[in-house]
């Protein structure tokens, strides 16, 4: 998982190269390069680090100047992070290109490219293709493209210059997603929207083991038999400033901040007569009517959306759902029966163990639905059915509406379900449906009034070595993604805990001045939440309590309260969420760290 570009134009490619890389940087960030034709050669520029690191070494050793160009942002998988294994790589003398993905067979072809006198200089898997297709090149780029791919096995979008096809850039994908935008005069490659979105908002998706090719004539695409394709021009729903921080100082509290208006994006057209409506999508009553068993797979933040999606769909519909990481789905042999329903929730629809899980499940007879928000995208695509979350774009590493949107159309197959099975009535459905539809305006109003507590409270987590999060029911559910919050970018370790199972172990863990954050909205088990709240607090943890402005609980209970908003008790999730992402959010900005970066991670994982 990395981010991929390539121009070709009239502007200055370096300058065009690196503005698209940053918006590409959360696919990964550990090292970049780019390669750009000037007087004839190709000369390459890469640095270990931030592009900001790539940016300083072209200042001091000098910026590759022309007009068609590579560039590469990386999160390393083979080879550490240094200048030497960054990409660009060259091939040899004919061949230099960038890459996103793995290949799997890289072992065997280095051996062979070895065995044939080629000397490698990193140890990536990208340099093997960079040398097998210099090796293949025989002056025909489609016939060696052709030939490479026939050898290399795995995923990967490749971006390549041939030395001797000066004012050509090539680009060919199979798994790893590429798009070809179209601007006035110019062309780019790019693995994802954002990253041209500034020049253009019109694009081509490349599908499986096509070939692009851009030059000063504009692009055509074709097949591997070098025969030509027509593709279908999509133009983006974005603008420029919905990929931006507009004004927040973190892409994470922008996204924090659009989230009653992601929520609003996404039920709005799914609500036809005061009821969820999703015919559109494929999924209508008929087909919910016969599901009798409910699988949701997924990884992260999408996974714990999928916890929040159980609670509601086995409370309201009662029909059983399991939740499942994916990585552990695709291997596990799952007992999938033909007519079950298999939900996959992916904010990126690109990633690896989750289409890889919803190849499986479509492959076993299961009927499959794709919960996505980025349009296009392979898990979209392949799905039986799709329902897209609106969000924009969401660049912050870590996600929050993503998860926000994702649970709201839980919330929407929740009450239908419930309605096709006749376990509530229509008046009912209309009424929970309303109550969801007011939810933007509550959330709106929940980040206002919680920021400012939340900044503070932070203050008390920081010195922290570890806490937990604990709740019941759908509390749990939403801890669990509270937990991941805070670890992945204040690097606080942290677990979320059934707040019952405590005493079966964990609560040893508790020391004097350990945080517990306890989340207790769920208001039917209050009385069961509060007893261990106290179990805690008794041994010497200090308390962040989230509850609703309307609970009565003693002063002595926690040490730290955040009231939000109380709507109905199956909803109080959507709410709750605020506070839990803010903590996170605060607890990160003060410690220091890289909000939108934190280390380690991407955010879109394309390798298992
Ligand atoms: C959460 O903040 C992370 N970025 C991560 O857990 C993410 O949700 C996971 O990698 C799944 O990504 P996806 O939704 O794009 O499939």
């Amino acid at each position: 998982m990395c981010g991929i570009v390539g121009y070709v134009g009239k502007k200055d490619c370096s300058e065009v190269l690196v503005d698209a890389l940053r918006k590409l940087e959360y696919r990964g960030y550990d090292s970049a390069g780019i390669a750009v034709f000037e007087d004839g050669k190709i000369k390459v520029a890469k640095e270990k680090g931030r592009l900001d690191d790539l940016v300083e070494k072209m200042k001091r050793e000098g910026v590759p100047c022309g007009h068609i160009g590579v560039g590469h942002t990386r999160w390393a998988t083979h080879g550490v992070p240094s200048a030497t294994n960054s990409h660009p790589h060259a091939g040899g003398d004919k061949v230099t290109l960038v890459h996103n993905g793995i290949i799997e067979n890289y072992k065997e072809l280095k051996e062979q490219l070895i065995s044939l006198g080629r000397v490698f200089k990193s140890e990536t898997d990208t340099e093997v293709v960079a040398q097998l297709l210099d090796y293949n090149y025989e002056g025909d780029p489609i016939a060696a493209i052709k030939k490479t791919l026939a050898q290399v096995e795995g995923s990967f979008a490749l971006g390549i210059l041939f030395a001797d096809r000066q004012g050509e850039l090539y680009a060919v994908r199979r798994e790893s997603p590429l798009i070809v935008g179209v601007g006035e005069d110019e062309t780019f490659i790019a693995s994802d929207v954002p990253a041209i979105i500034k020049y253009t908002n019109q694009y081509y998706l490349l599908e499986h083991d096509e070939i692009a090719l851009l030059s000063e004539n504009g692009v055509s695409f074709c097949d591997l038999e070098g025969d030509k394709i027509e593709k279908e021009l999509k133009v983006a729903d974005w603008n420029q400033e919905a990929a931006e921080k507009g004004g927040y100082e973190h892409y994470m509290l922008k996204e924090i901040h659009e989230q009653p208006t992601a929520v609003k994006t996404t039920i709005t057209p799914r609500i036809s007569h005061k009821l969820p409506c999703l015919e559109e999508c494929g999924v209508t009553a008929e087909t919910l009517k016969d599901i009798n068993q409910i699988y949701i797979v997924a990884c992260g933040t999408a996974m714990h959306a999928g916890m929040v999606g159980k609670y509601v769909i086995e409370k309201l519909a009662r029909v059983p759902v399991v939740v499942d990481i994916a990585s552990e789905f695709r291997y596990r042999e799952p007992l999938i029966n033909e007519g079950d329903l298999v939900i996959i929730i992916s904010q990126s629809g690109e990633t690896a163990d989750s289409l890889a899980a919803m190849r499986l499940a479509k492959k076993m007879g299961a009927k499959t639905l794709a919960i996505v928000n980025a349009k296009g995208s392979s898990i979209a695509r392949e799905a039986d059915m799709l329902i897209y979350t609106h969000a924009g774009p969401e660049i912050a590493v870590a996600s929050t509406k993503a998860y926000m949107v994702q649970i709201s159309v839980m919330y929407l197959l929740g009450f239908l379900f419930a309605l096709a099975k006749g376990k509530i009535d229509e008046a009912e459905c209309m009424r929970l449906t309303e109550i969801l539809t007011s939810v933007p305006e509550y959330l709106e109003k929940t980040i206002n009034d919680v920021d400012k507590d939340c900044e503070d409270i932070s203050k008390h987590l920081l010195e922290a070595d570890s806490l937990l999060y604990i709740g019941r029911g759908l509390d749990y559910a939403l801890s669990m993604e509270g937990s991941l919050k805070l670890k992945e970018i204040s690097y606080i370790h942290s677990e979320a805990y059934a707040a019952g199972e405590l005493k079966h172990g964990t609560i040893s863990l508790i020391t004097e001045g350990m945080p517990v954050i306890a989340v207790a909205t769920q208001v039917s088990l209050l009385d069961k939440t509060i007893s261990n709240i106290k179990e805690v607090k008794a041994r010497g943890a200090v308390v962040i309590l989230v509850c609703d402005k309307e609970i009565q609980v003693d002063c002595d209970v926690a040490d730290y309260i955040i009231r939000i908003d109380k709507i109905e008790e199956c909803l109080m999730p959507m709410l709750a969420a605020v506070p839990l992402q803010l903590l996170a959010y605060y607890t990160s900005v003060h410690r220091g760290n890289d909000v939108d970066k934190p280390r380690n991670l991407a955010k879109s994982v394309t390798v298992e």
